[in-house]
């Protein structure tokens, strides 16, 4: 049964319960954890710090009580280690697995570290959640599963060949989850998340993702690259909204099977009009950028464009986004001029 996000935090508030979140130092493992504090959820939370910070979780411990703080167990540890996972899925009833080295370069540049995160690092997860006997098992999927598919806007059961090691990753995550279901009757919900943004989205680097990297190049004047000519297009996400489809999973989860779909909110921006909100947006929070975007060579491994269908999630998990992309920007500027500075 499906039940409006609204409705289902009370549900849960209600009555508390055990949430692993992987990867609870990164971006959206972060934004996880608060929310599920916020509502007063016991919450073991397992990451290595490869990508993510202790000051993620600092920044979590700000905006929650000190009881609710209580609630959260932090284990430092690594999914590629079988141990680090069987200790943190002990007692669980609910998993948000996110865990996992993102970014279509990073996977280019080194296709063994990624491969051994994502796709071992997985199984151990989906190893360990099963001999626990885990009823409730979400994971981080990713619409690279899409790869060259030219149908848009993309529905969940047709897809193209992978275009980068990181979307091999990804699917390879799917097919074990289907295959628990099949061979082991253990369920799962897989999240095809689109360029999710929000606060805590890490802006520095070679990985990082477009929004946070360009807000924070246009908060210190500095140049801000368009790979491409600009008309490249992406479903971006608010946080919010994927935060919303992990809770609705996790309730709603199959009784058998495997399950994935697709997380975004079937709107298509251009990279030229996303640098146009983001200098707007950032005007309006008293940063002006003047500036023209640099153009260059278009970066390997990316799509060309994608989009979200996003009625599968809709009808049998209730998701319904609460922010369009312009109204994530707005949300979230804030807090990229207070910390990206
Ligand atoms: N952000 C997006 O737009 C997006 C899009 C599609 C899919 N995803 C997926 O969502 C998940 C979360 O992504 P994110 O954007 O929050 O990235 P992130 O890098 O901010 O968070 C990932 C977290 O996982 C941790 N981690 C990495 N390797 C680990 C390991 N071996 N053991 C334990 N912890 C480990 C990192 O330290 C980090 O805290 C990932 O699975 C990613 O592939 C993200």
């Amino acid at each position: 049964m499906t039940q409006s996000f609204d409705n289902l935090k009370n549900a849960i508030q209600a009555e508390p319960r055990t949430w692993l979140v992987t990867g609870c130092a990164g971006f959206i493992g972060s934004n996880l954890l608060e929310t599920l504090l916020l509502l007063d959820q016991k919450v073991v939370g397992l990451d290595n710090f490869s990508t993510g910070f202790q000051h993620n979780l600092d920044e979590v411990q700000q905006s929650v009580s000190a009881r609710q703080w209580a609630n959260f167990n932090f284990i430092e540890g690594d999914i590629r280690d079988l141990d680090a996972c069987k200790k943190a899925v002990a007692g669980v009833d609910y998993v948000l697995h996110q865990a996992a080295l993102g970014s279509v370069p990073r996977s280019l540049d080194d296709p063994i570290t990624t491969n051994a995160v994502n796709i071992s690092g997985f199984l151990n997860m989906l190893v360990a959640a099963r001999e626990a006997g885990i009823k409730s098992f979400v994971y981080a999927a990713s619409s690279s599963t899409y790869g060259d598919h030219p149908d848009l806007p993309k529905v969940e059961d047709k897809i193209g060949n992978p275009l980068s090691p990181y979307a091999v990753t990804k699917y390879v995550n799917e097919l074990y989850a289907n295959v628990f279901a099949r061979a082991y009757g253990f369920s799962s919900v897989g999240l095809r998340y689109f360029n999710v943004f929000g606060k805590r989205q890490n802006p520095d680097g070679a990985y990082a993702a477009v929004i946070p990297k360009w807000t924070a190049s246009m908060i210190k004047g500095e140049d801000v690259f368009i790979n491409g000519d600009g008309e490249t297009s992406r479903d971006f996400c608010f946080v919010e909204n994927a935060v919303q489809a992990n809770l609705l999973a996790a309730a709603n989860m199959p009784d058998e099977g495997s399950q994935v779909f697709n997380v975004a909110v079937n709107a298509r921006t251009s990279l030229n009009e996303l640098f146009a909100h983001l200098a707007e947006t950032l005007g309006k929070n008293g940063v002006q950028y003047d500036k023209k975007p640099v153009y260059r060579d278009f970066r390997s491994g990316d799509v060309r464009h994608s989009q979200a269908d996003i009625s599968k999630a809709h009808e049998q998990l209730g998701y319904t986004p609460t922010h369009s992309i312009l109204e994530g920007i707005e949300v979230a500027m804030p807090w990229y001029t207070q910390f990206l500075r």
